[in-house]
């Protein structure tokens, strides 16, 4: 066993994939981890993030893409209220996705625009999800009036996405798909990302890392996609493990209570 720990920033044990041992999960990923960032992605998901919000375990809250048809003024209300709890040190996951295309792109677009809107209001990040959506998403982080600051979560563009994004300011996470074989383009992004703007992150139950890859992906597995990056980087696993816990607490102004 290592003496340093990893973290896991990206993580949706709210999932039903969880259902039948959430306790065991948790209790298990903060055994190995130092903390974890339960993410929402519904006002369901974010309602049940923020009940498992504590001293290592933090929350987000906000409307995924994919549920951007729901996010009338009651939802984006719900949000807001919830943002305000104990525990919660973000607005997310928000964002776009044109690939499954489960929300209209419109209604995507206002229910991100909306909540960029409300992230500044509160004066607080927020963790983006972007999926062949690159342009449209530029535009509206561009023109927004107050420039968001946080992570952009699971990257999946190029190169030169990556360098966009650095440009905005934000920090970089990757997942498990950064270990898959033929993800070469995912590597070469994560090549031009300095290691004090990188985040690493499971999207637990999603993208389980080689040499896991297809089973339920659970936050201690955060080890195999951090010790891909180091060796990218050519750092060892513990200096860099020092490092995304550094980046993590700058991106989403967590407190000390981690
Ligand atoms: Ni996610």
């Amino acid at each position: 066993m290592p003496e340093f720990r990893w973290v896991d920033t990206h993580c949706h044990l709210q999932h039903a994939a969880f259902d039948g041992d959430r306790a065991e999960v948790l209790e298990r990923s903060l055994a190995q981890l130092d903390w974890l960032i339960v993410i929402g992605d519904s006002v369901a998901s974010s309602e049940q993030g923020c009940a498992m919000a504590g001293p290592r375990v933090h929350a987000t809250v906000g409307i995924h893409p994919h549920e951007a048809k729901h996010a009338d003024a009651a939802a984006l209300e719900a949000i807001e209220t919830l943002a305000r709890r104990e525990g919660v040190c973000a607005i997310g996951e928000i964002g776009l996705d044109y690939h499954y295309d489960f929300s209209p792109r419109d209604e995507q677009r206002s229910a991100f625009a909306a909540q960029l809107d409300l992230a500044a209001r509160l004066d607080m990040p927020i963790v983006i999800h972007c999926r062949e959506a690159e342009e449209d998403l530029a535009a509206l982080v561009e023109s927004a009036p107050v420039r968001p600051r946080g992570v952009m979560h699971c990257f999946g563009g190029d190169a030169a996405f990556a360098e966009r994004c650095l440009g905005w300011g934000l920090y970089i996470s990757f997942a498990g798909n950064v270990t898959f074989s033929k993800a070469q383009r995912l590597r070469d992004a994560a090549a031009v990302v300095p290691v004090d703007r990188l985040l690493v992150e499971t999207d637990s139950p999603y993208l389980a890392p080689q040499p896991l890859r297809g089973k339920r992906c659970e936050p201690p597995y955060v080890q195999y996609v951090g010790e891909a990056i180091a060796r990218l980087k050519g750092i060892s696993s513990e200096t860099f493990a020092g490092h995304v816990k550094e980046n993590a607490l700058r991106a989403l102004g967590l407190s000390t209570r981690a």
